[in-house]
């Protein structure tokens, strides 16, 4: 493996009830709140009484921004700066999914800052100062409740780009399963998919010997694929619904990426097509991913296999790793499916028309991914598998 340090500063605070602590958490500090949330969800499930109940009883003085889109705009974002500047907001609270937890991300460093947030997003500056933030999290998917990154899109230039600073992670995030009961199938279904995808991008690296590594991620995976059928047969279990909280949140907290790079090339491909498009991320991926996979087996066939074997079960006895890699692919294909997310562009009516401004956008830092680079031919092959 390579060199590296590991840090993860989030105080995860899991299982039922644990509401409760952010009447300890949040007033450490201050008491000026803005509480960041979605569509409406959390009005419908009730939960955002019981976090207004819970702020009243801390004595916290209760701000508000509602309507955060799914891909997160830059414009909600610039209102939540706008109220944390006019305010003189102290503390963030996230509740919802990860595209809520984004854009508080954003308002967080941008509300101590003099020019426009995009300029983190688009890479000119870094966050100097934040305000601190809290997550409570509605949705099992991005893992953002434990990282510090952040994906906002630009509707007014089409961009999507993620980004992320030290400065990015949340004080503390609340993860009772609970709360993820009436999320509804499709996003149940994404949220599955982006969690796998995350765990297949950490997999495919460059470094040598990792055995833990590799050995976690096939756990996880593991367990996700056991459990995600049942899941689907019953979404009010709440000890499914525990389990795929907890996958999510360790798919991308960095646990799983100690010592190596992941690839992300699929990630920053599906972020272009959200950007123009603006279907679900994970939507993308599912059509996505499984492409990517078959464009780069020859790059390390035994990786492939291994993952084949290791996680989808497949016979490798009398079969080249190539033929072993491409069985456990369309197994991964025919999982997705099976659950009922989409294979294809065309699910989503797209067609080639948009690939070259697609492609572009891939491309704005130059060729991608750290387990093999892609130029525009490959994105646009990939694109092309994809239709
Ligand atoms: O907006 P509301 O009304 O809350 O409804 C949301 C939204 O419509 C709904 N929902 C959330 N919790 C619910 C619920 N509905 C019923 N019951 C609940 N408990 O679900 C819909 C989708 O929510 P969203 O937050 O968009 O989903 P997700 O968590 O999948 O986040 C997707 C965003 O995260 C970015 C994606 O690009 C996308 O913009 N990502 C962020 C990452 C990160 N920060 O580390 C990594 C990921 O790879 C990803 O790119
Ligand atoms: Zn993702």
């Amino acid at each position: 493996m390579n060199k590296f340090t590991f840090y993860n500063p989030v105080k995860l605070i899991f299982g039922k009830g644990q509401l409760e602590a952010v009447k300890t958490e949040l007033p450490k500090y201050g008491k000026k709140v803005l509480v960041v949330y979605g569509g409406g969800s959390i009005k419908k499930n009730g939960l955002y009484d019981e976090v207004m109940e819970t702020l009243t009883s801390a004595n916290m003085e209760v701000f508000e921004l509602s309507g955060v889109e799914p891909n997160p705009r830059l414009s909600t974002a610039k209102k939540g700066i706008e109220i944390c500047k006019n305010e003189d907001i102290d503390v963030l609270l996230a509740v919802g999914g990860g595209s809520v937890i984004d854009c508080t991300k954003l308002i967080a460093s941008g509300a101590k800052y003099d020019g426009d947030a995009w300029d983190f997003v688009s890479r000119k500056a870094q966050p100097k100062e934040a305000l601190p933030f809290g997550t409570v999290l509605t949705l099992a998917a991005t893992g953002s409740e434990m990282n510090a990154g952040s994906v906002i899109t630009n509707e007014e230039t089409q961009e999507k780009y993620g980004w992320g600073s030290p400065l990015s992670f949340p004080k503390f995030s609340i993860l009772d399963p609970t709360y993820t009961m009436t999320v509804p199938e499709d996003q149940t279904i994404y949220g599955i998919v982006d969690m796998m995808s995350h765990m297949f991008e950490q997999y495919f690296h460059n470094a040598k010997n990792t055995p833990v590594q590799d050995q976690m991620i096939e756990g996880v995976l593991r367990a996700v694929i056991e459990t995600a059928p049942k899941l689907m047969e019953d979404l009010q279990s709440y000890e499914h619904r525990e389990t795929i909280l907890f996958a999510g949140t360790m798919g991308l907290n960095n646990f799983l990426q100690m010592g190596y790079n992941g690839d992300w090339a699929t990630h920053n491909i599906e972020h272009a097509v959200s950007a123009v498009y603006d279907i679900p991320h994970a939507g993308g991926l599912a059509i996505l991913f499984p492409h990517w996979m078959r464009h780069n087996v020859k790059v390390d066939p035994a990786r492939f296999a291994q993952l084949a074997v290791r996680v989808f079960g497949v016979d490798a006895e009398g079969k080249s790793d190539e033929e072993t890699a491409l069985e456990g692919i369309d197994r991964l294909s025919a999982f997705w499916t099976s659950l009922g997310a989409p294979s294809k562009l065309e699910d989503y009516k797209i067609d080639d028309s948009s690939f070259e401004s697609i492609i572009e956008k891939t491309l704005v830092y130059g060729e991608f991914g750290n387990f093999n680079k892609l130029n525009d031919k490959d994105v646009r092959e990939i694109l092309q598998a994809s239709v």
